[in-house]
């Protein structure tokens, strides 16, 4: 398959840079900075791409990449620093500039002919976030557009088809910059747009079928877009021989349990194991305050539950997991940028390593928008496809304190509300997770002649790209006069609503 090699260097948008390629129809892979040029070499790519990064090329500590990368004969394009380690590595001069680059600018077009700038206007918007510049062009370079604080924007070996972007193409602030990427995958590279996502339904379905033969496939089914998607391409690819498990563990939302069974069994005709543990995990959570507690409780008894309804179901060599590409993608830390450790933090609700199965992966080489494609090709309803991410642990990360039947019941009818009212307004499709917490705090109120002494629900709706940092959206005020009214009407046991308006960090997006 034609491809894009694209080198790590530690920019916070490689990975942007990745999903705008494969938006171009292009499939790319993330390596690391330190990726042996004979390896990259053996990939056959049809280009490369070196990421922007934290580092200034003339640092000691630096990540340099192997010099041979530079002989490779592909087109190659150098973002940030990136187009700095191009210029490094070949004669070209880099210094630390007067006045760091920073936000939108203007790039001027000099040289019409330039490839990567084809189909653009002469001037262009363009996103900046340097501190170094280029002071002096590598031999056989030539200068193909400038901003007013550089005379070197943007750098051109046309006979080598190496490429410098001072700017960054691949995010939003660069309006254009798919364009360009797509001038360097398609005009530069040759690369023809064939990654799409009814080529992957047949390559993986193909891939499965291959690796699992005539055996059996056991499915942890979550009701969350990945292991959904999971569940009805590998059906696809293998019919009966797939049971998908799906454990009850007390703690999901209104009608999740029916809804799940509906779709699968009913519309996919995907043979469903379900596991009704409700009692085994609301009887051990009883009394447990402490949030740690609450999650290895639920964390074990998961583990138990699942490798009980496995016998049950009958014994199969592989399981199939939504792995997604972030979660695989390899990458070696750079000196001095602690940020390049940081690593997502929970998988309560996940299988301990030591259980014996061959694992059938079909999305370890997908983004989480390929999958929800997927999905819709799949023929998945928006309802599923573009459903918000629901934590392992379920309503037990959204009510503060002991969970008991009673405080999930009002916790339940009180997130359908908010679930159905953000819906209805579209606000749900918009946002990154949107729901209700309850607060153990009971208040004093009055509803007709009566006075109350019932809970809070605490309302929480944030923007967020991948869960690590969200902020707090801000809702109508319409909107949320309706989930007020709703809730405190319709709820038995509350009386009071209120609105999280904190970011994270320093708060979190569950409440524990
Ligand atoms: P926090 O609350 O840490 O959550 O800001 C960040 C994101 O992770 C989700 N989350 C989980 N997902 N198992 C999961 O699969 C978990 O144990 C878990 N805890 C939190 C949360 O919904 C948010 O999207």
């Amino acid at each position: 398959m034609e491809q894009i090699i694209i080198l790590d260097f530690g920019s916070q948008y490689t990975q942007v840079i990745a999903r705008r390629i494969r938006e171009c129809k292009v499939y790319c892979q993330i390596k690391p900075w330190n990726t042996p040029a004979a390896e990259i070499s053996a990939l056959e790519p049809k280009g490369i791409i070196l990421s922007g990064g934290p580092a200034s090329v003339y640092s000691s500590n630096a990540p340099k990449p192997d010099p041979e990368l530079f002989r490779i004969p592909v087109p190659m394009l150098g973002i940030c620093y990136g187009l700095q380690l191009l210029a490094e590595f070949q004669g070209g001069k880099v210094e630390r500039g007067d006045k760091r680059e920073y936000g939108k600018g203007t790039l001027t077009i000099q040289d019409p002919e330039c490839p990567l700038f084809q189909g653009l206007e002469k001037q262009i918007q363009v996103w900046n976030s340097h501190g170094d510049k280029m002071t002096q062009l590598p031999p056989g370079f030539t200068t193909v557009a400038t901003t007013p604080n550089s005379n070197y924007a943007a750098i051109e070996h046309r006979q080598r088809k190496q490429f410098g972007l001072q700017f960054h193409p691949e995010v939003v602030h660069t309006p254009r910059g798919k364009e360009i990427l797509s001038n360097f995958v398609h005009r530069i590279c040759g690369c023809s747009p064939t990654w799409t996502m009814k080529a992957y339904r047949q390559m993986a379905i193909e891939q499965i079928r291959a690796q699992v033969g005539k055996e059996h496939v056991i499915l942890g089914l979550s009701g969350g877009v990945d292991s959904c998607v999971a569940a009805v391409l590998i059906h696809e690819a293998i019919g009966d021989q797939l049971t998908c498990i799906f454990v009850n563990n007390g703690l999901l939302r209104a009608n999740e349990g029916q809804s799940v069974r509906d779709v699968f069994c009913k519309n996919f005709n995907i043979n469903l194991h379900y596991e009704d543990a409700a009692d085994i995990f609301l009887s051990r959570l009883e009394g447990i305050t402490e949030p740690e507690k609450k999650r290895s409780i639920i964390g074990n008894t998961f583990i138990e539950v699942f490798e009980a309804a496995q016998k049950k179901v009958g014994s199969a060599p592989f399981l199939a997991q939504g792995t997604l590409y972030p979660d695989v993608i390899e990458s070696v830390p750079i000196a001095g940028n602690p940020a390049s450790l940081i690593k997502s933090h929970h998988n309560v609700g996940g299988l301990p390593k030591e259980m014996k199965f061959k694992l059938v992966e079909p999305f370890r080489c997908l983004f989480k928008d390929e999958v929800r494609e997927l999905g819709k090709e799949l023929g998945l309803s928006r309802e599923i496809v573009w459903r918000q991410p629901f934590p392992g642990p379920g309503l037990a990360v959204r009510i503060v304190g002991e969970i008991t039947r009673e405080r999930l019941r009002i916790l339940r009818e009180s997130d359908a509300i908010v679930v159905e009212e953000m819906k209805k307004s579209d606000w749900y499709y918009k946002v990154w997770q949107t729901f209700a917490v309850l607060l153990p705090i009971r208040s004093v109120g009055v509803m007709g002649d009566e006075r109350t002494y019932d809970y809070t629900i605490a309302i929480r709706a944030v923007e967020s790209q991948d869960g690590m940092t969200a902020d707090w959206v801000k809702l109508p005020y319409d909107l949320l006069e309706r989930l007020s009214n709703r809730i405190i009407n319709e709820v038995n046991g509350v009386n009071r609503v209120c609105l999280d308006i904190s970011s994270k960090p320093p708060a979190t997006i569950e409440w524990e």
